[in-house]
């Protein structure tokens, strides 16, 4: 009993504890808004920034300091970028787990957007692989701007074959289909393939890099997408609205979902016995989603024969360089819906968050 006791006094003392440094942490989070006195001086530029969470009418198109390159860094004119679903949840500081790392009360960052290509204007004096002049493109945190600095590991040089919205769409969504098929789904030639959502921006992609493994694909997207999801390569596509893909005969080796609709039992009813299931997106929710789907995808995979998994893919050069490569051979093109221009970035978030994009939205920066 005085154990019991003792248990229940630690807990209720470490829980306390707990809640006071989660309260001490909301208040004292805070951003760079709150220094900004009078209009900033000097050298600036034009960037999308937001102080507050909220919904896409936090973001504000602001004159600030326009950045200079640190030593491995390259100074980038940006001339597109593009809109990921990331953008939106950081705006909205949703699914809440995330403000552990964002910022809990406001966000720590107030730049917005990742993707983007531009041309290079200065270099850093360690920078060995770009000049000023060259055609780059990459990721960097705030690229919906003039200007961005990043590392000369966070870009490769654009090729020649595609545009600069073309450039754009590319880092967040290719690289997360390159490592969703590649590195997490071990794709094989030969083997079926089916991409849920891919008629989106990670879903365009996906569709043409699993061709490209020498896969046998079926996307599934609505109605008014089926031509052009046959059109980037699909060798077969279910239209959703007519047809659940987890009923049919069909077997497949590996399933590539960014939708997350179907539960994981259904979904294993499709796969083959050896067969892999990977999960990119899935319920959107306020707190924790899609974590719990994620653990429940872990905890199943021990039961079955089948792998399911959650993964977070990772930027970096060099699959930014097989994506390039691609491209340059003409075996991936990115599919592009709808151009904002920077002082649209709200326009082009809210229409990215209904979930109905049909390839990748791009901003394009004159
Ligand atoms: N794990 C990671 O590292 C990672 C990285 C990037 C993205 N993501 C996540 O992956 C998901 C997809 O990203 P995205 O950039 O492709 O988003 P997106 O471009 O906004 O995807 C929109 C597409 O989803 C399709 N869709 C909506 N409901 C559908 C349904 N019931 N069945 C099939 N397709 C449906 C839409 O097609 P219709 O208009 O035809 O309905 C639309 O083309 C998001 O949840 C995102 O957060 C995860």
């Amino acid at each position: 009993m005085r154990v019991l006791k003792r248990v229940a006094w630690w807990s209720a003392g470490a829980i306390s504890l707990a809640l006071l440094a989660l309260l001490i942490a909301w208040w004292r989070s805070s951003n760079t808004c709150s220094d900004r006195g009078a209009a900033p001086q000097g050298n600036l530029m034009k960037a999308i920034v937001y102080c507050d969470y909220g919904s896409p009418d936090v973001l504000r198109l602001e004159n600030i300091e326009k950045p200079a390159p640190a030593d491995d860094q390259i100074l980038v004119r940006v001339r597109a970028a593009s809109v990921n679903p990331l953008d939106w949840h950081y705006i909205r500081g949703t699914p809440y787990v995330m403000r552990m790392e964002a910022g809990l009360r406001k966000p720590k960052v107030i730049r917005l957007g990742v993707d983007f290509a531009g041309t290079v204007e200065a270099v850093g004096r360690n920078v060995k692989q770009f000049r000023p002049g060259d055609d780059v493109f990459g990721a960097r945190t705030g690229a919906f701007a003039e200007y961005v600095s990043v590392r000369e590991d966070r870009a490769v040089l654009k090729p020649a074959n595609l545009t600069f919205e073309q450039a754009a769409s590319v880092p967040v969504a290719a690289v997360t289909a390159l490592q969703g098929l590649r590195d997490k789904g071990r794709v094989q030639p030969g083997q079926k393939v089916l991409i849920n959502g891919a008629s989106g921006g990670v879903g365009t992609f996906a569709v043409q890099i699993a061709k490209s493994f020498g896969a046998e694909v079926t996307g599934v997207c609505s109605t008014r997408n089926v031509a052009m999801v046959r059109s980037i390569g699909a060798d077969h596509v279910i239209d959703y609205t007519k047809e659940d893909f987890t009923e049919g005969a069909q077997r497949y080796d590996l399933i590539l979902d960014n939708v997350g609709n179907r539960s994981l039992l259904e979904n294993r009813r499709v796969l083959k016995p050896k067969g892999k299931y990977i999960m990119v997106g899935g319920p959107s929710g306020r707190w924790i989603d899609p974590l719990p789907r994620a653990l429940d995808a872990f905890l199943l995979s021990r039961f079955v024969s089948q792998d399911m998994t959650m993964f977070l893919a990772e930027l970096n050069k060099e699959d930014l360089t097989i994506l390039r490569d691609l491209m340059q051979a003409g075996k991936v093109t990115p599919v592009i819906d709808r151009r904002y221009r920077l002082s649209e970035v709200p326009e082009a978030i809210r229409y990215l968050e209904a979930g109905h994009a049909r390839g990748k939205v791009v901003v394009t920066v004159e």
